[in-house]
């Protein structure tokens, strides 16, 4: 057998993700439904009977608040405010379903790693091994304001800072509660072997945490590590920590020339890049017609927000586009402390540069271009050519409509590529290291820098 798509829903708790301005959509149920826990309980039967793999939650602690110099137009179209926590949906999600996985952003600058260490343990339990952390280290200046600082801790810094926290984190999972540490043995009246719960005595630029860890061994230990850097800092954390990672190159060439850089790093820190999961967007449109895929998009495009798109990119770029009033200035890169690839994407790696105007317009309208759309034969093939082309495994899957642009695509296009043989028709068995990595892989692989600081 060949290889097979990779596929997670891209998610979040709130009212909207990134479909701009489409709430207003009267199918779009999920501004005033992401509150119920049917409604994550319904999402997560679908996506199982769609076979997906994982419901990727995406999550930021800030509103965005960089365009206009005001949280405005993020308030009045929903762009990712208002947001619940995510981890809240995991477990009810996880008891509606058997095979499907979970993995949840946390931001290792403003959380702490020894009670995130205890609630990730928590939820891989829950989950029976279904677990991952998407790890981020987050670009909201208003996140900052709101933990006390005056600003944003710098880019680069934020990256070594999120490295020891990994450090802290692995040490907790990987090295405190030996596997045979609970002997439940009643007539010695011992629970658990004191010997056998360790400390860490973690001492660092950053954190001090002797330990042990709060929980015991959970199915996978550490849960499946995602990552999204792509500046150079970015990609180096991703080499090191990865299991899964997202690229997104403005084209299939330079997607495929990121996956290959970043595994050349991991190769480079003696890891064996084959243990690396690449991860690119996708969005589509499809109906059983070309033409009555066309009409959706069509009417998709009549409720585009572009106040909310440049809204959203404000806050993940740094980049006011209030303030670029010639239309015909080139559109020039700025180095900011916000997340890096974005603002690159569309200045020093954008295919060619790009005048303020063009740069405002694809805000303006809704841009078809990185949208898959036609009948379900005509998606499968592009998906089929990009994942070909690409080397990516998988892809994250975002919605105009949600729940109804993931039920048609569970309804039209999941047939279309398992007739093709490119996406599972079964789950496999085990955690969710196992079903991306093998059978027995439930663990952290030895070559990854989390293992190396096992102690027993
Ligand atoms: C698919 C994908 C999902 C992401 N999800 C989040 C998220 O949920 N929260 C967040 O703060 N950043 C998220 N990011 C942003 C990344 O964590 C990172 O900040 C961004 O890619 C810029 O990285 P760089 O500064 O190394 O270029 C995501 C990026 C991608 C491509």
């Amino acid at each position: 057998m060949g290889k097979q798509i990779i596929l997670n829903a891209f998610e979040m708790t709130s009212a909207m993700l990134n479909s701009h301005g489409l709430w207003k959509h009267p199918d779009n149920i999920r501004h005033y439904r992401y509150k119920d826990l049917d409604y994550w309980t319904e999402m997560a039967r679908l996506l199982e009977r769609g076979k997906f793999d994982a419901v990727f939650f995406a999550d930021v602690i800030g509103v965005y608040d960089v365009y206009q110099g005001s949280k405005d137009a993020s308030i009045r179209d929903a762009v990712q405010v208002p947001l619940n926590d995510p981890a809240f949906a995991i477990p009810i999600m996880a008891q509606a379903t058997e095979h499907l996985s979970f993995a949840l952003t946390v931001s290792t600058t403003y959380e702490h790693p020894y009670a995130h260490a205890r609630r990730m343990s928590t939820l891989d339990h829950l989950t029976k091994g279904r677990l991952a952390w998407n790890v981020v280290t987050s670009y909201l200046p208003s996140a900052a304001r709101n933990f006390g600082l005056e600003q944003m801790i710098r880019h680069d810094e934020r990256y070594e800072l999120a490295d020891e926290f990994l450090d802290v984190a692995y040490k907790l999972w990987e090295a405190s509660w030996e596997d045979t540490a609970i002997v439940r043995d009643v007539e010695r009246r011992v629970f658990a072997d004191p010997a056998k719960v360790h400390e860490i005595h973690h001492e660092g630029r950053y954190f001090k945490v002797p330990g042990p860890h709060l929980s015991e061994p959970s199915p996978q230990r550490t849960p499946v590590i995602y990552q999204a850097g792509t500046s150079p800092k970015g990609r180096d954390f991703a080499a090191k920590h990865a299991e899964c990672l997202f690229v997104g190159g403005p084209t299939a060439a330079q997607t495929k020339a990121a996956i290959q850089d970043i595994k050349n790093r991991a190769e480079a820190l003696g890891r064996n890049p084959e243990h690396i999961k690449a991860f690119t967007f996708l969005n589509v449109v499809v109906a059983p017609t070309r033409e009555e895929a066309e009409a959706k998009f069509t009417e998709y495009a009549a409720l585009w927000s572009g106040e909310a798109a440049k809204a959203q990119y404000g806050g993940s770029s740094g980049y006011n586009l209030a303030e670029y009033n010639d239309p015909e200035a080139y559109f020039e890169y700025k180095h900011t402390e916000h997340g890096q690839s974005r603002a690159a994407s569309l200045t020093k790696e954008a295919p060619k540069k790009l005048k303020v105007r063009e740069v405002l317009e694809s805000f303006d309208k809704l841009n078809g271009k990185f949208t898959i759309l036609g009948n379900p034969q005509e998606v499968a093939d592009q998906i089929q050519t990009y994942f070909e082309e690409t080397g990516v495994d998988g892809f994250n899957l975002a919605h105009f409509i949600t729940p109804g642009s993931l039920a048609d695509f569970v309804e039209l296009v999941v047939p279309e590529l398992q007739r093709r043989g490119i996406y599972k028709t079964e789950y496999k068995p085990g955690t969710y290291r196992e079903k991306l990595f093998g059978p027995g892989l439930a663990r952290l692989p030895e070559d990854h820098p989390g293992a190396r600081l096992r102690t027993f």
